[in-house]
């Protein structure tokens, strides 16, 4: 088993999977070698499809030898459907358990979050889930599950120009409570580079290191958080992977923490899911 403490910084994400092309699947085999053992599956995606191409993949690599998290997603109208979608999961996948069982969103549930989570940890209880988690909730509806159903995992957006999860206290949080926060959107699907900001121009001239090298080195040394990134390609997986082999100077990742882009900022997040503002998980993709 993958202990906590043991997972990889850079976690293998899969949106966008091309679940038909062996050369996809081949590319996670180049991840796994080089250490990535997170691997992060949504039933959403592609319905359910790409979950369902990764079942050999995890058979080759060996169960033991990954921590997979799950999502549950839409919809949660009773209790069972948790345990339902779980068990679909492990059906799939022919596993006894998950490593993390997460709820993607607040809005896929129609219970509380605390019937949700009550639920939850009665399946943790029961041994098919090592770990429980949440992603893309508000700080009140964390603190509210952490004080009841004990957290391990965060899952948020996080970049360099995206840090609405630390200007409303979660990274803190989470950082106080012993819950890992996983990055998702961390180069922000290759946007954040190709608007070259002269801080990030800067330095990648400074450290020889390409732009996306820069924001993940920042990310994983300095806020010392983890990251998700989907890459399929083989290149691009070891520039990832090489991010976590230089430091830079502590100016320059001050620097970089105060970064700031205010089109961010301004955005509503439609945190109760009321229809006031946009669900934060799209945020990344505004711009
Ligand atoms: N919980 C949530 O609500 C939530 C939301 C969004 C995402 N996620 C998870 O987080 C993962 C990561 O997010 P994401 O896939 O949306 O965005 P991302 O990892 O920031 O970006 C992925 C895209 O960037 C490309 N890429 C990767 N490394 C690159 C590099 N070094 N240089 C240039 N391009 C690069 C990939 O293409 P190639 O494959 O061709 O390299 C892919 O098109 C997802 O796959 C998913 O598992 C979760």
């Amino acid at each position: 088993m993958v202990n906590k403490k043991k997972i990889f910084p850079i976690g293998i994400g899969t949106w966008k999977i091309n679940y038909q092309d062996s050369k996809d699947i081949e590319a996670l085999f180049h991840s796994y070698k080089l250490g990535q053992n997170y691997l992060s599956l949504y039933m959403l995606y592609e319905d359910g499809k790409i979950v369902k191409s990764l079942k050999s993949f995890i058979e080759k690599c060996g169960r033991e030898n990954l921590f997979i998290s799950v999502n549950i997603e839409p919809t949660i109208n009773e209790k069972s459907d948790i345990e339902k979608q779980l068990n679909e999961y492990l059906n799939i996948l022919n596993l006894d358990y998950v490593d993390n069982l997460q709820l993607h969103l607040p809005k896929f549930t129609k219970l509380t979050l605390l019937d949700t989570y009550f639920e939850m940890k009665r399946l943790q209880e029961a041994g098919k889930t090592r770990y429980l988690g949440i992603s893309n909730c508000s700080l009140e509806q964390l603190k509210e599950i952490n004080t009841n159903v004990k957290l391990d995992f965060f899952e948020g957006v996080y970049n360099l120009e995206c840090k609405i999860n630390e200007s409303i206290g979660i990274l803190d949080y989470c950082k106080k409570n012993g819950i890992k926060f996983v990055a998702y959107q961390p180069l922000r699907r290759n946007r954040t580079q190709l608007k070259n900001y002269d801080l990030l121009v800067e330095l990648s001239q400074k450290y020889n290191k390409t732009q996306n090298q820069i924001i993940l080195n920042w990310i994983m040394k300095e806020k010392k958080i983890n990251v998700l990134i989907k890459s399929t390609n083989c290149d691009r997986i070891d520039e990832n992977i090489k991010s976590l082999d230089f430091e830079m100077e502590e100016n320059d990742y001050k620097r970089l923490n105060d970064f700031k882009n205010e089109e961010f900022e301004n955005i509503k997040i439609d945190w109760d899911n009321v229809g006031d503002g946009i669900s934060i998980d799209q945020l990344p993709n505004q711009f």
